[in-house]
């Protein structure tokens, strides 16, 4: 296997604009959410990097749950099917939901993934993910907050994978058209 260094085109978001990202984010919801009874749910698996750092640097108490549904497969085109994996294990009636999702890319997830938490009954709903492609969209999602739009590149790292490989990478970066063509 060839380095990874060499499967990617370039860095997008680094480390360091990542971490200073994070703490902004987590400031904001500990502001918008003081007093309230929080859940974070976090969109598995990509999510998990950026829920482990966000739910981290966030002050108020919070829970977690977590949510496994599936759009892309190994492919790297999304396909708008959406299957629930794994639900929460909480009820979010009445609760204020918050869900942490690693990227926007047509919105066909988190549009029906809001849609579906509203249904539940939670007392509100909210998305905040760290990248968003607007050049991607299909479908308009109420994002509550973004980290950063990013061109419409296929991008790895931070919870990101392509074919399940590239999770781990610190930061956000684009992967080499050579590796999946
Ligand atoms: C990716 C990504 C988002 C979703 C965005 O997840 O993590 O959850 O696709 O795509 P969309 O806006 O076009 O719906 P994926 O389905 O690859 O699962 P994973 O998180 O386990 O990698
Ligand atoms: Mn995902
Ligand atoms: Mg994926």
């Amino acid at each position: 296997l060839s380095k990874v260094s060499d499967q990617i085109t370039k860095v997008l978001v680094t480390e360091e604009q990542i971490n200073e990202k994070v703490a902004e984010l987590a400031a904001e919801l500990d502001k918008k959410y003081a007093d309230k009874d929080v859940l974070l749910v976090g969109v598995l698996k990509g999510a998990v990097m950026f829920m482990a750092d966000l739910s981290r640097a966030m002050q108020i108490p919070v829970q977690m749950d977590w949510m496994a549904v599936s759009s892309y497969g190994s492919g790297t085109v999304s396909s708008g099917v959406v299957r629930i994996l794994k639900d929460l294990d909480a009820d979010v009636l009445g609760r204020h939901v918050v869900i942490v999702e690693d990227i926007i890319d047509s919105g066909l997830t988190l549009s029906w993934l809001v849609g579906n938490l509203e249904a539940r009954g939670a007392a509100s709903v909210e998305v905040v993910a760290l990248l968003r492609k607007p050049a991607a969209a299909k479908v308009e999602v109420n994002v509550g907050l973004v980290g950063f739009d990013i061109p419409n590149e296929f991008v790895v790292g931070y919870g990101l994978d392509y074919a399940e490989r590239y999770r781990t990478l610190k930061g956000v970066a684009v992967l080499s058209p050579a590796v999946y063509s």
